[in-house]
């Protein structure tokens, strides 16, 4: 641990200056002898080659300067008419992106014209010859300086330009560091880097797959991945006890900002271990890998909380701990309600509970305007109200008795003046608007500290979801995901699972469990998740084969490494930490992917397009 944590720190302050650790010259060529960012104060009077695009141009009358910029940074080049030459002529003609390789001294610069924002503000180098090695069209944007008016699709149309500006290459180079840190631990951990097929069958995420049609098999289709779960778990029946991959998985859901059709996990799989064993060894490799890129400090060991706990108080498994505003049960006060919008919850068993925002002011119209919002998440109505003397000043205090609003008000521990927002509903619903109203609250009212960091372990999850529409049982993650202790098949719905999400300020970085490990106890789960044995042994066969074969007990892990670097980077959305992202409806702007393709090559797969243009029924 301590040479690979002295290794990390060392990455860490050589980052400071490239983003990869010490980037070492170039060898010196026709092209150039040193880096633009490497042009600094110590270079005076040193004859030096660079090569890079035109960041700015800037015409002085009798000079003309010209900011290149590599990969390491801008330098000044300074073009003088008695001393550049022919290179005076062509300084004339560059326009911004064109490509030049220019040579000459490094000249400290005059007092008032030092640049203290450039790590090489303090020089420049006056060009004695340069060559244009290639010209650029007018960029449909400037590359200098990140400005929000670029629209996002034109970024994504021209990212190979988008990619030029510095906010880009550093979130990929973070990427880079992160994932080079999360190899060295794992590496050093004794966990093997193993490739698993893209080209596969339906793998059970809970997604829609994508699917590849096969020309060899024409009618039958390959899956690709939405992890690869089963066959991390494979690895372990074959014994490799300590398995990891930086693995592209692929999910045909909707986009987000967090979300996107195809995107990253570090995969992780371990035998002979418990969830205790499985934190533990991920709660050293985040310690490890934060140390390396800048990341938060981690506590070890990180706070767990059960996820009852977590819907309890926050109305989320993913809760952000970074503030308070948590929900309140008030069912207990409502028992005997005349309110006939709270009784009729209660009645048909659905749950009334509120959170108190503090003491604020809100005009009339914001407090309509949370209403609606209730309303568009799902609530039928919120009920606000302001703590008056012992009762409430509230469109709803008509509805309820004195002794009500006395125990509500001590229930929500309201103070003079305190707002007050409740709902009633299903417990599902109330928790699902009351949790995120709750960070619409913290956001407006200010009440997160942006420089907080709260990671925590979501534990003890059910291990199935009853589906209210389609009148069964899911798995809560996924279908081999392990019960704790005996699974009851008269009550599938009171079992626990070893499973394990890490919550990093309200967003799921990660999520993974101890997995069934005997082919019988796969069977009950199938079973239990209305999956028959047909179904099952046609669908998952080769694992419940494997499972007969000496399958050791084993577990893991999957983080969303997009995530993570969003998270690192402090960006809004994943989309700003992909190198070549889709947008929301799944559309590669760059290449134009998805496209139709030739009819002959639908032949081939023996695949028709149905005259709508819509999948067939
Ligand atoms: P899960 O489905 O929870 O678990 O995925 C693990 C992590 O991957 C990230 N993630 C995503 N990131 C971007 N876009 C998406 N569409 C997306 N979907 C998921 C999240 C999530 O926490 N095989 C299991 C892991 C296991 O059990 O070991 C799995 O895939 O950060
Ligand atoms: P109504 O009787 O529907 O006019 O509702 C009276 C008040 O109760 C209004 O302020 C509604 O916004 C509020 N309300 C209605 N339904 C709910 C609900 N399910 N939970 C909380 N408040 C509600």
């Amino acid at each position: 641990m301590s040479d690979v944590g002295a290794q990390a720190a060392s990455g860490a302050a050589g980052a400071a200056e490239s983003g990869v650790g010490r980037l070492p010259d170039p060898a010196a060529n026709g092209y150039r002898d040193t880096w633009c960012g490497r042009v600094l104060p110590d270079r005076v009077d040193d004859e030096v080659r660079v090569a890079g695009w035109v960041n700015r141009r800037r015409d002085h009358g009798g000079l003309i300067f010209i900011d290149l910029r590599d990969r390491t940074g801008i330098v000044q080049l300074v073009f003088h008419p008695d001393t550049s030459g022919a290179a005076f002529e062509l300084a004339h003609k560059l326009r911004a992106e064109d490509v030049l390789s220019a040579r000459g001294k490094v000249v400290r610069r005059d007092e008032e014209t030092i640049n203290p924002a450039l790590p090489t503000g303090e020089v420049e180098v006056a060009v004695a010859g340069a060559e244009l090695l290639a010209d650029s069209e007018t960029p449909p944007f400037q590359i200098e300086g990140y400005a929000d008016d670029v629209g996002e699709d034109t970024r994504l149309r021209y990212r190979y330009l988008d990619l030029r500006r510095a906010p880009m290459r550093e979130a990929l180079v973070l990427r880079h560091r992160l994932t080079a840190a999360m190899r060295e631990f794992l590496g050093a951990e004794g966990f093997v880097d193993v490739e698993t097929p893209v080209l596969t069958r339906s793998t059970p995420e809970g997604a829609r797959d994508f699917l590849v049609p096969s020309r060899q098999q024409q009618g039958s289709f390959y899956a690709l991945p939405q992890s690869p779960q089963l066959f991390k778990q494979l690895l372990m029946v074959s014994g490799f006890e300590r398995y990891f991959q930086i693995a592209r998985c692929f999910r045909d859901e909707a986009t987000r900002a967090d979300r996107q059709a195809e995107f990253t996990q570090l995969d992780v799989e371990m035998s002979f271990v418990e969830a205790d064993d499985v934190i533990a060894i991920n709660e050293r490799m985040l310690s490890h890998v934060f140390e390396a890129v800048g990341g938060p400090e981690i506590e070890i060991p990180m706070q767990r909380m059960p996820y009852r706990e977590a819907l309890d108080r926050f109305g989320t498994d993913r809760p952000d701990l970074r503030f308070g505003l948590e929900l309140v049960d008030l069912g207990e006060a409502l028992r005997g309600t005349e309110f006939k919008v709270f009784r009729s919850v209660l009645e048909s068993g659905g749950s009334i509970r509120g959170i108190n925002a503090g003491k604020r002011e809100v005009p009339r119209k914001d407090l309509d305007g949370f209403i609606s919002r209730a309303q568009e998440l799902g609530a039928k109505g919120l009920v606000w109200a302001f703590r008056e003397g012992e009762g409430w000043r509230s469109p709803t205090a008509k509805f309820l008795s004195e002794a009500e609003l006395a125990e509500l008000n001590r229930l929500l521990g309201a103070e003079e003046g305190d707002l007050l927002l409740l709902v009633a509903d299903k417990r599902p619903v109330v928790n699902a608007v009351l949790g995120q109203m709750r960070l619409d609250l913290g956001e407006r009212f200010g009440l997160i500290d942006e420089s907080e960091n709260r990671l925590v372990w979501i534990v003890d999850f059910p291990l199935f979801l009853y589906d209210e529409v389609e009148k069964r049982f899911d798995a809560m993650h996924h279908p081999f995901t392990a019960p704790a202790g005996a699974l009851d098949p008269d009550d599938p719905g009171a079992a626990l699972s070893q499973a394990y999400d890490v919550v990093w300020n309200g967003q799921e970085i990660g999520g993974g469990s101890i997995r069934i490990h005997s082919a019988e106890v796969q069977q009950q789960v199938f079973a239990a998740l209305g999956i028959d044995a047909e179904t099952a042994k046609a669908r998952f066969g080769f694992l419940l084969e494997a499972l007969r074969y000496g399958a050791p007990p084993h577990g893991g892990i999957a983080y969303g490494i997009d995530r993570l670097v969003q998270r690192l980077a402090g960006v809004e959305t994943i989309r700003d930490v992909i190198a070549f992202p889709k947008t929301a409806s799944g559309f590669d702007l760059l290449t134009g992917a998805p496209a139709p393709v030739d009819a002959a090559q639908l032949r081939e797969v023996g695949v028709a397009i149905h005259k709508s243009g819509k999948a067939g029924h």
